[in-house]
C-alpha cells in the first residue's frame, strides 16, 4: 500500500470544523423584560458540519462557498465575524483575520448553522492568535455572540437552559440516526419566537420550564424507540402558523415509520428519528419521493463540538 502525502497547509492556516444540532426538546418559558424566553432544551450536536479556515490578513473579512452561501451577509452582522469581534474585544488583539466559511449546515434552518460559524470562528482566531483560552472561557465569549453558540462549542449532548447558553453535559449511550428535511426558504428565529408569543398570549407560566425526564431516561438507555417518544418541541406550532407547509414533511415521515419526527429549533429544518441508518436513508428517500423537501441529509448524533482540524 502506498501512503498518499498530505498537502501541507499554508503558512498560518487553521482549518476548524463545527457541527449542527437538533433540540430534541425545546420547552419555551414566558418571553422575560429582556426580550428573551427562558428554556429547558435539550441539544444534540449531529454530523452536519460548517467548516472554517482561517488565515492571517489586514482586515476582518469573510468569503463563502456551499449551499445557500449566497443567503449569508458578509458585512459585519456576520455571526463569524462578529464571534471575532468579541474575541478580539476580550483579549485587546487588535489583527485582523480572514475567514473563508465552508457551508454544510441549512442557512436560517433551525439547525444553528450560523451558530457553528461563530463556534469555529472563535476556536480558529483562538488558536491562529495563540490567545490559549480555555473552553469555560471560550464558552462564555460564545454566549455574547448568540444563545446556541456556546452548544456548539461544547458539542455531544446538553442541556440547555437559560437562553440556552446555560449548559450540563447529558449522559447517553449509543449512536442516533437522523433524517433531515431542508427547505429554501429559512425562517427567522426572532419572528418564530414572536409568534409563539402571539399563539400563547398571557397564558404562559412561570419562567423556569421543566426539564424532560423520559427523554433523558431514552438518552441514558440509548433507546431510540423511546427517544422518538419524547422528541418535543414548544415552538413547533409557531413554526407551522409561519409556514403551513411543514405539515407535508412531518406527515411524510411519521408515514415512512420514523419513530419521531419535530421541527429543528425554530425550522423549518424537520428532523426525523430512524430506528438505524439504513432506516433514516429510508426516510430521506421518503422526504425526496415525496416532493417535501427542497434539500435532505442524513446524520448521526452526537458528535463532538468546534474543533481544530489542522493548524500550522
Ligand atoms: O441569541 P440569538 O441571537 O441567537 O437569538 C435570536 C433571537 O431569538 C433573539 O433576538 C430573540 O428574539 C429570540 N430568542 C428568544 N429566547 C431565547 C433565544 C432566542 O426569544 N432563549
Amino acid at each position: 500500500m502506498t501512503l498518499t502525502p498530505v498537502e501541507p497547509l499554508p503558512e498560518h492556516e487553521v482549518r476548524v470544523r463545527a457541527p449542527g444540532k437538533v433540540n430534541l426538546s425545546l420547552r419555551v418559558g414566558a418571553r422575560q423584560e429582556d426580550g428573551y424566553h427562558p428554556l429547558s432544551t435539550v441539544f444534540q450536536a449531529v454530523s452536519v458540519y460548517e467548516e472554517v479556515v482561517a488565515t492571517p490578513s489586514d482586515a476582518r473579512t469573510v468569503t463563502l462557498s456551499g449551499v445557500q452561501a449566497e443567503l449569508v451577509p458578509t458585512d459585519a452582522s456576520n455571526l463569524a465575524l462578529r464571534a471575532v469581534e468579541v474575541l478580539a474585544r476580550h483579549t485587546g488583539i487588535d489583527d485582523g483575520v480572514h475567514l473563508h466559511l465552508d457551508k454544510g449546515v441549512p442557512v436560517a434552518g433551525g439547525m444553528a448553522g450560523g451558530s457553528a460559524d461563530a463556534a469555529a470562528a472563535l476556536v480558529a482566531c483562538d488558536a491562529l492568535w495563540h490567545t490559549g483560552l480555555s473552553r469555560p472561557e471560550l464558552i462564555e465569549l460564545a454566549a455574547e455572540v448568540g444563545s446556541d453558540v456556546p452548544f456548539i462549542l461544547m458539542g455531544h449532548t446538553a442541556v440547555g437552559q437559560g437562553r440556552g447558553h446555560l449548559l450540563t453535559p447529558a449522559l447517553t449511550r449509543g449512536e442516533f440516526h437522523w433524517a433531515f428535511a431542508v427547505q429554501d426558504r429559512g425562517l427567522s428565529t426572532s419572528a418564530v419566537y414572536a409568534a409563539f408569543d402571539e399563539v400563547h398570549g398571557g397564558s404562559l407560566g412561570g419562567p423556569d420550564p421543566e426539564l424532560d425526564v423520559p427523554l433523558m431516561q431514552a438518552l441514558r438507555a440509548g433507546d431510540p424507540r423511546a427517544l422518538g417518544a419524547a422528541l418535543h418541541n414548544d415552538l413547533q406550532v409557531a413554526s407551522l402558523e409561519l409556514d403551513p407547509l411543514l405539515a407535508e414533511p412531518l406527515t411524510v415521515a411519521t408515514d415512512a415509520g420514523a419513530l419521531g419526527v419535530v421541527v429543528s429549533g425554530s425550522g423549518p429544518t424537520v428532523a426525523a428519528l430512524g430506528r438505524s441508518r439504513q432506516h433514516a436513508l429510508a426516510l430521506a428517500a421518503a422526504f425526496t419521493a415525496s416532493g417535501v423537501a427542497d434539500r435532505v441529509l442524513t446524520a448521526t448524533g452526537p458528535v463532538s463540538g468546534a474543533r481544530v482540524l489542522a493548524a500550522d
